[in-house]
């Protein structure tokens, strides 16, 4: 069974909405045969990776960038992904306040260096999320999942 897997940093209650969205898209009943994991960004591996067929990453933007939380992931997982991990389709959801630019810089930046494959749009939403933010987020981990399908 393909796997999809969501590495988030969910540190607020505006960020959990986000990612409970993401969830549920991922998981809507008329996605078959694909297997959703979850890990906070502090906790997931290498091998949550290579074990996965997609990665969608959820952060909110901090001090101009991803969470630290997110880039230790990176940091954690580049080397040992790097080789096998090519042309990985992936997508990503950013929460801020303000500005989150730097935080989607960020992300293409690494992910282009990975080789990965950006497989949706990606969502940025600010401040409260809205009904059409919740809409995006659900829409990105339903685009994520139904691609993994045969
Ligand atoms: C230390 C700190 C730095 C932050 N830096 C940014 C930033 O650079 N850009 C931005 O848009 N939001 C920034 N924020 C806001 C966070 O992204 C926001 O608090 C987070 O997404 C959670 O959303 P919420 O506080 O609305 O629940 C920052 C928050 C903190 C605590």
């Amino acid at each position: 069974m393909a796997t999809l897997l969501i590495v988030h940093h969910t540190p607020s209650p505006n960020c959990q909405a986000l990612f409970e969205a993401v969830v549920s898209g991922a998981t809507a009943p008329e996605i078959e045969g694909v297997r959703v994991e979850r890990r906070a960004a502090l906790a997931a591996t290498a091998s949550d990776v290579l074990a996965a067929d997609a990665c969608l990453l959820g952060t909110p933007a901090n001090l101009g960038y991803m969470s630290g939380a997110l880039k230790h992931f990176f940091d954690l997982v580049y080397y040992p992904c790097l080789d096998t991990t090519r042309g990985r389709p992936f997508g990503y959801y950013v929460h801020g306040g303000n500005d989150v630019t730097g935080a989607v810089r960020g992300i293409e930046a690494i992910t282009t260096g990975l080789g990965w494959r950006r497989a949706a749009e990606p969502v940025t939403v600010k401040g409260e999320p809205g009904k059409a933010d919740l809409a995006a987020c659900w829409e990105l981990g339903a685009t994520l999942a139904a691609g993994l399908m045969d």
